[in-house]
């Protein structure tokens, strides 16, 4: 019989060489996923358009997780053709890079939320959160009507906005000063807008939840949902994932 150059008989047989030999093979595939994150200098690609929450759809998605809509709802569209084909263009790691924490979830008891922005009226998501039944008969989601009758609480927006740029997300002090009349002014359809909206392009600022009088838990929620996904210029990022 010829000599083997690999006897597996050996190796098998040697508790200690068969462990050496696996740390190494082990050690071969870590190197060749790690290495690379140090010659480059980013994971997060370049894109158009993503800024930092404005004050009031920052208070939706703090309203978002306290209420727990990330048991049901991924906010994580996997670059699979059935994910593209049903909610639209691949969530890019830019469109999180501003989440403390992400909000990417792990399990879809609902569709997925991370392009749901400008799908639906404000009024379907006014009803939908009031008696989900009312509009997608069979569904199984709670109601969420008490947030149309609380009232939103404001007084910590500026303290979330400085402790985000804490967290590395680019705040200005105008905006952070500017961050309890900001989230009022979004959500108020006879308030002057235009400076909130030069701070955030692409904010859209009226009444959301059909109480013009009143700025409720609902207008923050509802303005967060209808933000989602439409930041970021996709179309303009795809050049820059082909080129790879
Ligand atoms: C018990 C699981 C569950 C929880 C908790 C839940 N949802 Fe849902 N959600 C669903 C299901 C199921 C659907 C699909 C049926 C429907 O549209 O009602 C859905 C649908 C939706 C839709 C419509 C999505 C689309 O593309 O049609 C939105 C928006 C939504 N939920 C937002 C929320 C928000 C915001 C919260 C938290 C306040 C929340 N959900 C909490 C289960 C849940």
């Amino acid at each position: 019989m010829a000599t083997k150059i690999l006897d597996h008989g050996k190796i098998e047989r040697n508790v200690t060489l068969l462990l050496v030999l696996s740390l190494i093979t082990v050690a071969i595939g870590g190197i060749v996923e790690i290495a690379p994150l140090f010659w480059i200098d980013s994971t997060v690609e370049k894109v158009q358009g993503m800024r930092p929450y404005t004050p009031l759809e920052l208070a939706g998605r703090n309203i978002y997780i306290r209420e727990g809509c990330y048991n049901c709802h991924s906010q994580m569209i996997r670059p699979f053709r059935d994910e593209v084909e049903r909610y639209g263009h691949y969530s890019l790691a830019a469109e999180s890079m501003y989440d403390h924490p992400f909000q990417w979830g792990s399990k879809r008891t609902g569709p997925d939320l991370a392009r749901v922005g400008g799908r639906y009226s404000d009024e379907w998501h006014v009803q939908h959160m009031v008696d989900p039944r009312a509009v997608v008969p069979g569904s199984i989601m709670p109601s969420y009507a008490f947030l149309k009758e609380r009232d939103l609480d404001v007084r910590h927006l500026d303290k979330h906005l400085q402790a985000l740029k804490w967290a590395g997300v680019p705040y200005t002090d105008a905006e952070i000063s500017a961050a309890i009349a900001d989230a009022l002014a979004q959500a108020d359809p006879d308030a002057d807008a235009a400076d909130m909206k030069k701070r955030y392009p692409k904010a859209q600022a009226r009444d959301f939840d059909g109480d013009p009088k009143r700025v409720t838990e609902m207008d923050a929620l509802v303005a967060y949902l209808q933000m989602l996904g439409t930041l970021v210029d996709t179309k303009a990022a795809e050049p820059v994932e082909t080129a790879r």
